[in-house]
C-alpha cells in the first residue's frame, strides 16, 4: 500500500469538471486514492481525461438514477469495489429572494434547483450504497454556508443546501455503524465555474465573474482569506481519511470564520 492519507482508497467524484470537485479529485490523487468521476459537462469530461488519462470519467447528469449507477458500477469494475462517495455538484440562484422570484417561474426553478442541488446526492448515494456497506466506507456532500446562515444565495439556494445538511444527518444517523457520513460547507469560493439556473434565464452567470470577488471574499470573513477549491479539497481529504474515522453526521466549514462574525 502506497504513502498518503487516502492511500488505496477507491473513490466516486460527482460533479468533477471544475471548482471544488476538480480539486478534490487532484487532493486524493496527491494523496493515494484512485478516483473515478461523473460529471454532465461534457467539455470538462473531455478536459478531465485529456489532463488525467487514467481517470475512468463517465459524462451524464447526476440527478438520474441511471447515471449514478452507470459511474458507480464504473468505478467498482475498475477499481474492485469503492470506499469513498464525495458529490460536488451545485447550481446557484443569483441571491433571488421570494419578492424577485416571479411567481409563474417558480415550478421550474424549485424543481431545477433541487434536481440538482438535492435529487444528485440522494441518486449519488443510493447508487453507492450496495459498494460502500460492502467496504464500511464513507460519503461526504457539499453543504456551505448557505446551508447554515441566510444571505449568502436566494431563498431556492439556501434552502436546498438546508436540505443538503438535513441529509447528512438523515444519512449518518441511518447508516451507521456501517458508513460514516459527513459534510463539507465551504464559503464562498473563487475559481470556480458555479453557474446560475436555466430556469431563471442565469445558466450563463457564473458567480466567479462577479467583478471584486477575491477581495469582496477577504472582506466578508474574519480571517480575511478568499480561498479556492484546493483550500477546500483537505477538509474532503480529512474527513475520507481514517483519522476521521470516529466523526459521522458532523461538517467541516472552511468558510474563514464567517459564523463569528461580530
Ligand atoms: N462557488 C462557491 O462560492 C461555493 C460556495 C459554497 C458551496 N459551493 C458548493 O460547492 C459545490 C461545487 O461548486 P463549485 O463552486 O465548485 O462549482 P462548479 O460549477 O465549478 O462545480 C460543479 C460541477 O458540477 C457539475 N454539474 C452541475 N450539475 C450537474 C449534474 N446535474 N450532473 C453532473 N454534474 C453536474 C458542473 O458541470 C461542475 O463541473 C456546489 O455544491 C456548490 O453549491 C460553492
Amino acid at each position: 500500500m502506497g504513502e498518503g492519507w487516502l492511500a488505496g482508497r477507491r473513490a466516486l467524484v460527482v460533479g468533477a469538471g471544475s471548482g471544488i470537485g476538480r480539486a478534490v479529485v487532484d487532493a486524493f490523487r496527491t494523496e493515494g486514492a484512485r478516483v473515478a468521476v461523473l460529471e454532465r459537462d461534457t467539455g470538462k469530461c473531455a478536459a478531465l481525461s485529456a489532463s488525467l488519462p487514467d481517470v475512468p470519467v463517465v459524462a451524464g447528469d447526476a440527478a438520474t438514477r441511471t447515471a449514478n449507477e452507470e459511474a458507480v458500477a464504473l468505478a467498482v469494475d475498475t477499481f474492485g469495489g469503492l470506499d469513498v462517495l464525495v458529490n460536488c455538484v451545485g447550481i446557484f440562484d443569483f441571491y433571488q429572494g421570494i419578492e424577485a422570484l416571479a411567481a409563474d417561474r417558480i415550478d421550474e426553478a424549485f424543481d431545477e434547483m433541487y434536481r440538482t442541488n438535492v435529487r444528485s446526492h440522494i441518486h449519488g448515494v443510493k447508487a453507492a450504497l450496495p459498494a460502500l456497506r460492502a467496504s464500511r466506507g464513507t460519503i461526504l456532500l457539499t453543504e456551505s454556508t448557505s446551508a447554515y446562515y441566510p444571505g449568502r444565495g436566494g431563498v431556492l439556494y439556501v434552502s436546498s443546501k438546508h436540505a443538503v445538511r438535513g441529509l447528512v444527518t438523515a444519512l449518518a444517523h441511518e447508516l451507521a455503524p456501517d458508513i460514516r457520513v459527513n459534510g463539507v460547507a465551504p464559503g464562498g469560493t473563487l475559481g470556480t465555474d458555479l453557474r446560475g439556473l436555466d430556469s431563471l434565464g442565469l445558466g450563463s452567470r457564473r458567480l466567479d465573474d462577479a467583478p471584486g470577488r477575491a477581495a469582496e471574499l477577504a472582506a466578508r470573513v474574519p480571517l480575511g482569506v478568499a480561498l479556492s477549491g484546493p483550500d477546500h479539497a483537505w477538509s474532503y481529504v480529512f474527513l475520507a481519511s481514517e483519522r476521521a474515522r470516529g466523526i459521522t453526521g458532523g461538517v467541516v466549514h472552511p468558510d474563514g470564520g464567517i459564523g463569528i462574525k461580530a
